[in-house]
């Protein structure tokens, strides 16, 4: 795997291997990566592409009392993951490189970034857009793959990419879960080992959702109550938002027709989680 922090390095590697008949596969990450990561870039490599994955804790996309200062890093295991899981290029650009002194274009998706976690933290997917459009653009790739987990990311990027034309295929790659259920995060690292207890309540909020959606529930009122009512049992677990959405749109419903999202986001002491899960079947 080669490892490179120069952007016109990145740019040429994916020209070469462009010119040498292969396909480009981008996996962009802020770093500390653990298993979901790796299951991107091993659903790249699959297919017979050379997966770049990037590493950048991307300033722009951090609100001024957000943990940017905080962020987990761990330069040595994002190497090991990344060429474990098959990678062929590793990127590492500083932030100097990625927004030079004069830096000033911000790429907006308008709607999407609005709601959720976008109304939580505004200017997020904004920073998200724009540095995802300059990763883009460094490295042309035939397809970019990004986790269910941040699932409105998921649908703004997909959005992104049509609406501005890359020509890349925005591929969604399901949530991996630790084993009783909490969804992998580099900022599960924050958490006590009693608030990591504590977290399990999360995806049990949403299995409560599916239980009852399997039920034959479809008041989406009721299905949220049903989240909350898990939520609620659970100390030192405070709710943000529980959603029920249309997948693409990401508008809340009301009643429930084919197959919808559940989004929810949640504080865990001082550590903001988010999860979200298919409402599908009968
Ligand atoms: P980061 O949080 O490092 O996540 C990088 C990618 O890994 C994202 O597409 C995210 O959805 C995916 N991911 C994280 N946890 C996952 C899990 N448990 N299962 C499957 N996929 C998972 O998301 C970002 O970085 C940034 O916003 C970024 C897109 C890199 C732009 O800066």
């Amino acid at each position: 795997m080669r490892g490179v922090s120069a952007k016109e390095e990145a740019r040429r590697w994916a020209e070469e291997v462009h010119r040498a008949g292969g396909r480009v596969a981008l996996v962009p990450t802020m770093g500390f990566l653990h298993r979901g990561h790796a299951a991107l870039i091993e659903a790249g490599v699959h297919t017979g592409a050379q997966v770049a994955v990037s590493v950048f804790v991307n300033p722009l996309q951090f609100g001024p009392r957000e943990d940017l200062a905080h962020y987990p890093l761990d330069a040595v295991r994002d190497r090991e993951v990344a060429r474990g899981a098959g990678a062929a290029l590793l990127f590492t650009p500083d932030p100097e490189e990625m927004y030079p002194e004069g830096f000033a274009t911000r790429v907006e998706v308008a709607g999407l970034s609005e709601r959720w976690c976008g109304a939580a933290r505004p200017g997020h997917f904004q920073g998200v857009a724009t540095v995802v459009t300059k990763l883009l653009n460094l490295f042309r790739p035939d397809e970019a793959y990004f986790g269910e987990k941040d699932y409105q990311q998921l649908v703004l990027l997909r959005r992104l990419a049509r609406d501005l034309d890359f020509g890349c295929r925005v591929v969604g790659v399901p949530t991996v879960r630790e084993e009783d259920g909490l969804a992998l995060s580099s900022r599960n690292a924050y958490l006590s080992p009693e608030e990591r207890r504590r977290a399990r309540a999360i995806p049990a909020a949403l299995a409560a959702a599916a239980a009852a959606h399997a039920r034959g529930e479809r008041d989406a009122e009721e299905l949220r109550r049903a989240a909350l009512q898990v939520l609620k049992g659970a100390p030192g677990v405070r709710v943000e938002y529980v959603a029920v959405v249309d997948p693409e749109t990401l508008e809340p419903l009301e009643a429930v027709r084919g197959p919808v999202r559940m989004l929810l986001a949640a504080w865990v002491g001082s550590t903001r989680l988010i999860d979200n899960r298919f409402l599908a079947g009968a």
